[in-house]
């Protein structure tokens, strides 16, 4: 176990940020901490890097088995890099990754040789060997973003913490970079903690992923098993979208309008009224009714700009809207239009027993 935090709690004035939190990430291993906006994901990554410390007096951060909760950022051997770490502006590329080792006390401090090595490893590492002399201004700021990275590294830190790395750039070099820094991670394996708001990016990016909300980790999860067993609709909702079908339930099935359907996870079912989940691509739309399953239902808008096709509908019973999402090759075949009348049948349809407005 590489890094470990065990029952951490942190108050600011009257507000707790985080609520009794526990996390183990694997040596080696890329962890994604997700959540919106105020969930403390920050607040857990500053604990981590020993920027803030917890509250409580059994609170504990291990780092590779050993203690450090009370031992200070710059004692830890933790690199960082945030969303607005600017590098420093009067230095070449090569000069900011280097800084790090240039800083350290004579004893430790590396020869000028060793530090050209290395720095020269990490410019090949992060592609940009052939703009080591360029300032910072010279650059994009998706390369701004991988020298920052190169710096963090310079200095073998036995932990990388990243707070919303490419938070600031655009969605196309964003792509570009978590694709890049995979990549990376698959090449030199650091420990890695990775903050983000975004599902997609952490769901691409990491080995598992650790939901949080308010305070409290909700799931913790490789991408796939969150993604396909959500333990809430919290979790649910926030990788994805969705739509909800009031419905109740009828011998371990959920019957919506007067069509049944099964559902995915049957040991969560209680209640007999109650709210089914299915996201958009699980929506099947027929001209015909294919046997008893399917529902009928108005179609309210389509739109097929971009990699999927969308189509809005209205249920004809309650006329409570829900989404579909059709491959190109789907909407092409069928070609639905406003206004006409289809069929509607769900596949994966999720159960929820706790309550959770969306
Ligand atoms: N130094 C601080 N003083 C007071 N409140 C803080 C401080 N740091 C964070 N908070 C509050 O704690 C909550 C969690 O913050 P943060 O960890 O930054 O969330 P996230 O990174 O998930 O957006 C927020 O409501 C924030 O306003
Ligand atoms: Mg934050």
């Amino acid at each position: 176990m590489s890094v470990e935090v065990r029952n951490v709690t942190k108050q600011f004035g009257s507000f707790t940020a985080l609520d009794h939190v526990s996390l183990k990430v694997e040596s080696g291993e890329l962890v994604a901490l997700l959540g919106p906006s105020g969930s403390g994901k920050t607040t857990l990554l500053r604990i981590i890097a020993g920027l803030e410390f917890p509250d409580l007096a059994d609170a504990t951060v291990l780092y590779y088995g050993e203690d450090v909760t009370r031992i200070p950022a710059s004692q830890r051997k933790a690199g960082f890099a945030f969303q607005h770490y600017a590098l420093f502006r009067h230095l070449s590329v090569f000069e900011n990754i280097a800084f790090g080792l240039r800083v350290r006390p004579r004893a430790t401090r590396p020869s000028e040789e060793e530090i050209r090595e290395r720095v020269n490893r990490l410019l090949k590492l992060i592609q940009l060997d052939a703009m080591a002399k360029r300032f910072p201004s010279q650059l994009s700021g998706g390369q701004r973003q991988r020298v920052a990275l190169a710096r963090a590294l310079a200095v073998e830190p036995k932990v990388l913490l990243l707070d919303e790395p490419f938070g600031a750039l655009d969605a196309k070099v964003r792509k570009e970079l978590r694709r890049w820094l995979r990549q990376l991670h698959d090449e030199i394996h650091i420990t890695t903690l990775f903050v983000t708001h975004d599902q997609e990016e952490a769901l691409e990016v990491a080995d598992r992923v650790a939901i949080l909300r308010s305070g409290k980790i909700e799931q913790i999860g490789t991408p796939e098993e969150i993604y396909d067993r959500p333990v809430s609709p919290f979790v649910y909702d926030f990788l994805g979208n969705v739509n909800l079908f009031s419905g109740r339930m009828k011998d371990g099935e959920v019957v919506i309008g007067d069509t049944s359907f099964a559902v995915t996870d049957t040991e969560r079912v209680a209640e007999t009224q109650t709210v089914a989940f299915v996201r958009p691509h699980d929506i099947h739309i027929a001209r015909t009714q294919n046997g008893a399953h399917s529902f009928p239902a108005q179609i309210v808008r389509c739109h097929a700009a971009g990699s999927v096709a969308t189509v809005d509908l209205e249920r004809l019973d309650d006329r409570v809207h829900f989404t579909a999402q059709l491959s190109k090759e789907e909407y092409q075949q069928l070609q639905p239009k406003t206004g006409e009348q289809v069929f509607v049948q769900l596949r994966n349809v999720r159960l929820f027993t706790d309550d959770y407005s969306i």
